[in-house]
This record gives structure tokens, C-alpha cells and sequence, in this order.
């Protein structure tokens, strides 16, 4: 009988009268029960050991330690907790040092606050990321940290969660110093050096706060936490922490940690963090290896092709643009310049950065130039004929391992690939609006195409940082399938009577940015109402929806100056429309209207997701929760209509 023991989550060496704690916990070193007792073994121990005067704590594989075990947020806290762990390495005889590569994040910053001192590779970042999960640190990141920096930092670092880099760490005192080449060598030889022992944090004094600044952080955290219950809650804590002792803020944050954890929020949190995770490496590629793709090509420079373009061009691929002549590729050139332009003004990207990303984009009308690309994705009109004409051209001229893919939102891309030499290259990557922002991709498979093919979509999904989730061939995919439901339901409610700014008001209030209604109208009404009509005039029945009613008297949305609402010139605010309540008063039939309208839709929703997932559309629950918050604006705190369906109120 042989017996598997579980391998120790870290190793101690010796470098003369240095210890060496070397973290190795895969997969990124994550505060497990069995690691936070033997880090408080290790602690103990060295503290015993004559011969160790200082201790180096670093880690191997990708990261230092990433943070709590969040794996362990469903269960029952275990001994040693990470509050504990944390003050014993504070309160260690020998002073520690963290050694910090890839992320010190939440517990493992709290850890590395707790070391009297932190160098780090300049490639390192540091941060508290624990309100994106709907929590607040839970060991002292709050109450430590303002004792470092001052108040307007501390609240950036806590309420935003956005780690910051080894280099401005440095400038703002939150590490020591930065480590060239060898981080192991480099901490060591800090740590020789004896440098001399500040107090620990605990023993410091918070940096003062001028007066009024917490009411106006509240102010500016209320606006940007969209919602979010959490970042007002870490802000609560730093005051706290400024203004109570080390103890009591200690306290007062451990218990803010322990309620919001069993939050419903921090729950659909942290289904959406699993989920966008697991969406990288779905089961139908495992152990697929993707093509290479070195350059691409986009056919169309409009909306969609414009902002594939560039979404491409940030990810340094090399891109060709194909126009239909040469006045639509200056269009087109000039569509996805205009986004670096504007990336520039405001201010995410330098001069230089932005002439880089355009001198790598070259456009043509020959396809010939398509001769040696890896990869083209296309975004021409949404008509078969058009897309069809395009594919006949790439498959003369692009290599035989080329792969081609279309962005078509509506039309069965079996329909488009009909005809490729190879149709086992071709595959759908269905971008969203703006497709350089928005982060999902549908990712649509036909029954010809090679798992190599599936793998190298979901591959580039990953480089151009977007969530990737495969959609099976029905009207509208996963994501447009459900708008449409949605949409229809909305609409559904008016003619039972309901307001339409009433509606819009409680899907804004569940914490969409828009409701369906001012949605339509920035997007414009007409697209939906020529897919209808092209329907009909295919002898499809489709019944006439309240749009209808409403493009056929001109009102097309924002860009007509009316749509569901009424818009005066130059201004975008909806005004609820008399006229627009004539148009539809015939087909208001009143009726009972549900107590909790967004609930009611949100329901909805997941009633059309349940369908997609029994006919085999979506893969898992959480695919469609992706969709809806990655490209339709679904609240992420709320955790996708599948979340609020299976584990909702
Ligand atoms: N707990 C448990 N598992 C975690 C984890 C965590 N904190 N962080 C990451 N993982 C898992 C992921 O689920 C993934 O698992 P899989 O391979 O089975 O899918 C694996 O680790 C690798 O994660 P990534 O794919 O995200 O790896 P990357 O290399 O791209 O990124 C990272 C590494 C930047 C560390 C990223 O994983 C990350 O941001 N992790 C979350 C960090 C975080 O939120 N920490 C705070 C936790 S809460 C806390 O600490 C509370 C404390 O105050 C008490
Ligand atoms: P658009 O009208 O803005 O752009 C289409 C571009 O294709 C035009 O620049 C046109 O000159 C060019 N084009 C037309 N025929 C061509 C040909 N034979 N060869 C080369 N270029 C040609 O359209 P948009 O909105 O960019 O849509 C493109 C595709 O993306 C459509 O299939 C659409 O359904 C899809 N899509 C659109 C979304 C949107 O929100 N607009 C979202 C997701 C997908």
C-alpha cells in the first residue's frame, strides 16, 4: 500500500545566517489553510533558531502569494486564520523581507505588509483587490496600509483594487526597494545588509487626513463603485483605521471582511472571477494546440472592422486592412486611426505608442496581399451574397492553413462557409461594439470546423485580453438570442400598461447603465426592424412589435431626435414622448403588470438561457452569466441571469 502525502507548500534554506522561505503552493501560491500553518510553523521556528538573524520570504512559480485561498470562502474558517499569521510575522525577533515577482495581491500584500521590509522586480505589481470580489481585505490591508501612504493612496489602492506597479510601489514607500536579475540573490543580500529596522506598521501612526477629505472620498467612491456595496465598505475601513486604534480598526475590518463575505454580492463575484477563468480553457480544446497567428487581416474598415483592427493592432499582430476601393480603405484607415487618436486625448496611450499601433496597419483592395496571412477575420455588410463574395476571394487567395473567420451577428455562418476550399479553417468570432472595448467574443464553431481552429479563436481571445465563450449556430448566438428575448419582454410590459421610462428606470436601478429602451434609441431602432422585415418578406410570421410601430413613423432613436423617448437637439437626455404614447395607445391591452420589473426580466432571461443550455447552444451556466455581463452591460455584481436563476432570491 503506498500513501500519497500532500506535498509541503514551502521549503526553508539557509544562505549563511539568512533563512530562505520559498513559498510553492500552485498555482499561484494562494493562502491555503495547510500554507498558512506552515508559514506560523516556519515563523516559530526560525524565531527559536540562534543561528538565523533575518528571514527572506519568497516564492516560487508565476507569483508571489496571490492572496486568500478563495476556493475556501464557501467553508469554515480554519486555525491558523491569516489576521494571526500576519501579526505573528509582524511580531517575529528576526525581520522578514518579502521577495515580491509577478503579484503580491490582498492576503499575500497583507503578508508582505507584515515583513518589516519588501523589494521586489520592477516587472512586480502589489494591490488590494478584494472589493472586485465584494469584500475588503480580511488581514489588515486596510488598517496597515494607511500607516504607509497617505490617506488618498490608501483609498485609491483599497476601494479601486487596482494592484500598482513595482515602480511607482517604490516611489510611494510601499516597497523598499527593486531587485535587477536574481530576486532571490538581490533579497538576500538586502537582507545581509542589516539595514536599520524601521517599527513595524502596527507600531506606526496613520498619516493624517485633511479635514473633509472622507466625505468627499465618499463622494467619488459612491460614483465610481457603480453599485458595488463593497468599496464604500473598504473606504469605511481606512477611516476607521486613521481614526480608532490598531486594534479596534483591526476589528472593525475583520468583521466587515466576515459579513461581506457570505454577501450574496461577493458570492456572484466570485462566480464571475471562476467563470472568466475557466472561460480561457474550455473542455472542447483541451490539449488542442492553436496555429500561430503572427499576422491577420480584416475585410471591412466600418464599425465592426475598424475596432477588430485595432483591438489587433494593441495586441502589436500585425494587421492588413481590405477595403472595396480605395475611398471606403481611407474610410476605413481612418476609422481605426481615429481610435488611437482618441486613446491619445484620453490619455491611455502615448504619441508614439498610438504611431506605432497605426504604422502596423497597412490596407489594400487586392487580396493577393492575403497571401501569407495567418489569420483574417471579416466584418463586410451583414448580407450572405457580400460575405459570400468575400470568402471566394480569400479562399483563392490566402495559404491552405490560413484561418477565416466571420463576424457575422445574424446569418448561419454554415451559409458563409459554403463554398471554401477548407472548410474546417473557418469559424465564427463574433466581436461586440465597440470591438477594441467591449471584452466578449463569441466564439462559433460550424460542424466542419478543426479543433485547431476552435483552439487558435479562443488563443487569440486570450491575447487580445477579451472573454472568449463558444456559442453553438442559432439566431443570434447566445448573447442576441436573449437581447431579443429581453426586448421582447420589455415590450411585453408596455402593452400591459407599463411606463416605458418605468421600465428603464428598473432595469437602471438593478444596475444596468441603460435600460432596453434608451438602449435601442443610442443604437438606433432600425436594424432590428429590417431584420424583422427581411424575415417577413421571407414569409417568416414575426408579429409586430412596438419598434415596428414606431420606425414606420420615422422614429429611428437618438439619431432622428426620436425614438421610444423624444430628444431635443443636442441633447441626449430621454424625454418621455406624448406622441409615442398615441402610436402604441391601439396596441396597449393593460393587464397585470409584475411587482419587481427588472426581477421579472431578469427571470426571463434566464428562462432563454435555460433553453440555449438544453439545446446544447452554451456549454455551462456561467458561459451565458459572460455574455450577458461582458456584453450586454449585465450588472457583474449581480452575477449573470444563470447566477440569479439557480442561486438568486
Ligand atoms: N484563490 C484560489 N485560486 C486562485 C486565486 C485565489 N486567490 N487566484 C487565482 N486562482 C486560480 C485561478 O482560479 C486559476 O485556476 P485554474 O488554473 O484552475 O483555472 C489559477 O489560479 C490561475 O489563475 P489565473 O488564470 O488568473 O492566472 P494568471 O497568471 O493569469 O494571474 C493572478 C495570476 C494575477 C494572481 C490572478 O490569478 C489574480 O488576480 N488572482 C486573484 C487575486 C485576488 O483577488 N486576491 C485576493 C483574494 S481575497 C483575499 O486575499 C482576502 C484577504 O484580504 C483576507
Ligand atoms: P459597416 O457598414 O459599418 O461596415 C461594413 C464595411 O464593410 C464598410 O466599410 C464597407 O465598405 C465594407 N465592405 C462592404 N463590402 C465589402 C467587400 N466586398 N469587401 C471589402 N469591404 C467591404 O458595418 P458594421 O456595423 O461594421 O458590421 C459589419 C459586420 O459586423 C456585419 O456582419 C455585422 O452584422 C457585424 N456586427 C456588427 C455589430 C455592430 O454593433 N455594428 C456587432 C457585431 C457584429
Amino acid at each position: 500500500m503506498s500513501i500519497t502525502l500532500e506535498a509541503a507548500p514551502l521549503a526553508i534554506a539557509r544562505e549563511g545566517r539568512i533563512a530562505v522561505v520559498t513559498v510553492d503552493n500552485p498555482p499561484v501560491n494562494a493562502l491555503s489553510h495547510a500554507l498558512r500553518q506552515a508559514l506560523w510553523d516556519a515563523a516559530e521556528a526560525l524565531d527559536a533558531d540562534p543561528a538565523i538573524d533575518a528571514v527572506v520570504l519568497t516564492c516560487s512559480g508565476r507569483t508571489f502569494i496571490a492572496g486568500a485561498d478563495v476556493t475556501e470562502f464557501g467553508k469554515p474558517p480554519q486555525p491558523p486564520h491569516l489576521p494571526d499569521l500576519v501579526a505573528r510575522i509582524e511580531a517575529a525577533k528576526k525581520p522578514w523581507t518579502a521577495a515580491i515577482h509577478g503579484s503580491a495581491l490582498g492576503g499575500g500584500f497583507e503578508v508582505a505588509l507584515a515583513c518589516r521590509f519588501r523589494v521586489a522586480l520592477a516587472s512586480a505589481a502589489v494591490g488590494l483587490p478584494e472589493v472586485t470580489l465584494g469584500i475588503v481585505p480580511g488581514a489588515g490591508g486596510t488598517v496597515r496600509l494607511p500607516r504607509l501612504v497617505p490617506p488618498a493612496v490608501a483609498v485609491e489602492i483599497a476601494t479601486t483594487g487596482k494592484p500598482v506597479k513595482a515602480p511607482r510601489a517604490l516611489a510611494l514607500g510601499l516597497i523598499d526597494r527593486l531587485v535587477d536579475g536574481d530576486l532571490r540573490a538581490g533579497a538576500i543580500a538586502f537582507a545581509a545588509a542589516m539595514p536599520a529596522l524601521p517599527p513595524s506598521l502596527r507600531d506606526r501612526a496613520p498619516l493624517p487626513a485633511e479635514s473633509g477629505f472622507w466625505e468627499e472620498a465618499a463622494k467619488s467612491v459612491g460614483k465610481a463603485s457603480r453599485g458595488e456595496t463593497a468599496p464604500l465598505r473598504a473606504l469605511a475601513c481606512l477611516r476607521k483605521a486613521t481614526e480608532a486604534s490598531f486594534e479596534e480598526a483591526t476589528a472593525f475590518e475583520r468583521e466587515t471582511f466576515l459579513e461581506l463575505r457570505s454577501s450574496p454580492e461577493a458570492a456572484a463575484l466570485r462566480h464571475v472571477f471562476f467563470a472568466e477563468r475557466a472561460a480561457l480553457r474550455p473542455a472542447s480544446i483541451r490539449g488542442v494546440e492553436p496555429r500561430p497567428v503572427r499576422t491577420a487581416a480584416v475585410v471591412g474598415g466600418g464599425t465592426m472592422g475598424a475596432g477588430i483592427a485595432a483591438a489587433l493592432r494593441d495586441a502589436a499582430i500585425p494587421v492588413i486592412l481590405v477595403e472595396r476601393d480605395s475611398d471606403a480603405l481611407a474610410r476605413g484607415i481612418g476609422n481605426v486611426g481615429a481610435i488611437f487618436d482618441g486613446a491619445v486625448k484620453r490619455g491611455r496611450i502615448g504619441e508614439s505608442e498610438a504611431a506605432a499601433r497605426k504604422a502596423g496597419l497597412s490596407g489594400t483592395t487586392d487580396y493577393a496581399r492575403l497571401a501569407d496571412t495567418d489569420l483574417v477575420i471579416e466584418a463586410v455588410f451583414e448580407e450572405l451574397s457580400v460575405k459570400r463574395a468575400v470568402f471566394e476571394a480569400l479562399g483563392r487567395a490566402c495559404r491552405a492553413d490560413a484561418i477565416l473567420a466571420t463576424n457575422t451577428s445574424y446569418l448561419d455562418p454554415r451559409a458563409v462557409a459554403e463554398g471554401l476550399p477548407d472548410p474546417s479553417r473557418f469559424i465564427g468570432l463574433h466581436f461586440f461594439s465597440p470591438a477594441n472595448v467591449m471584452k466578449l467574443l463569441e466564439v462559433v464553431p460550424t460542424p466542419e470546423t478543426a479543433p485547431e481552429t476552435l483552439a487558435t479563436g479562443f488563443a487569440l481571445a486570450a491575447r487580445l485580453r477579451k472573454v472568449p465563450v463558444q456559442a453553438g449556430i442559432c439566431d443570434g448566438f447566445i448573447g442576441n438570442r436573449i437581447l431579443k428575448r429581453y426586448r421582447a419582454a420589455a415590450e411585453d410590459l408596455v402593452r400591459s400598461g407599463a411606463d416605458i421610462a418605468d421600465i428603464d428606470a428598473a432595469m437602471r436601478n438593478y444596475g444596468f447603465a441603460m435600460g432596453p429602451f434608451e438602449a435601442q434609441d443610442l443604437g438606433g431602432l432600425d436594424i432590428a426592424f429590417l431584420q424583422r422585415e427581411g424575415a417577413r418578406a421571407r414569409g417568416e410570421n414575426v408579429p409586430e412589435a412596438l419598434g415596428d410601430i414606431l420606425v414606420r413613423a420615422g422614429r429611428r432613436g437618438q439619431k432622428t431626435g426620436c425614438g421610444w423617448y423624444d430628444y431635443a437637439p443636442g441633447d441626449r437626455r430621454p424625454r418621455p414622448s406624448a406622441a409615442v404614447s398615441a402610436l402604441l395607445a391601439p396596441a396597449i391591452r393593460g393587464g397585470e403588470l409584475p411587482r419587481d420589473i427588472a426581477a421579472h426580466l431578469v427571470g426571463l432571461m434566464g428562462t432563454e438561457g435555460a433553453v440555449i443550455l438544453d439545446e446544447g447552444i452554451a456549454a455551462r451556466p456561467e458561459d451565458i452569466d459572460l455574455v450577458e455581463i461582458h456584453g450586454y452591460g449585465f450588472p457583474r455584481r449581480r452575477g449573470g441571469p444563470m447566477f440569479q436563476r439557480d442561486f438568486g432570491p
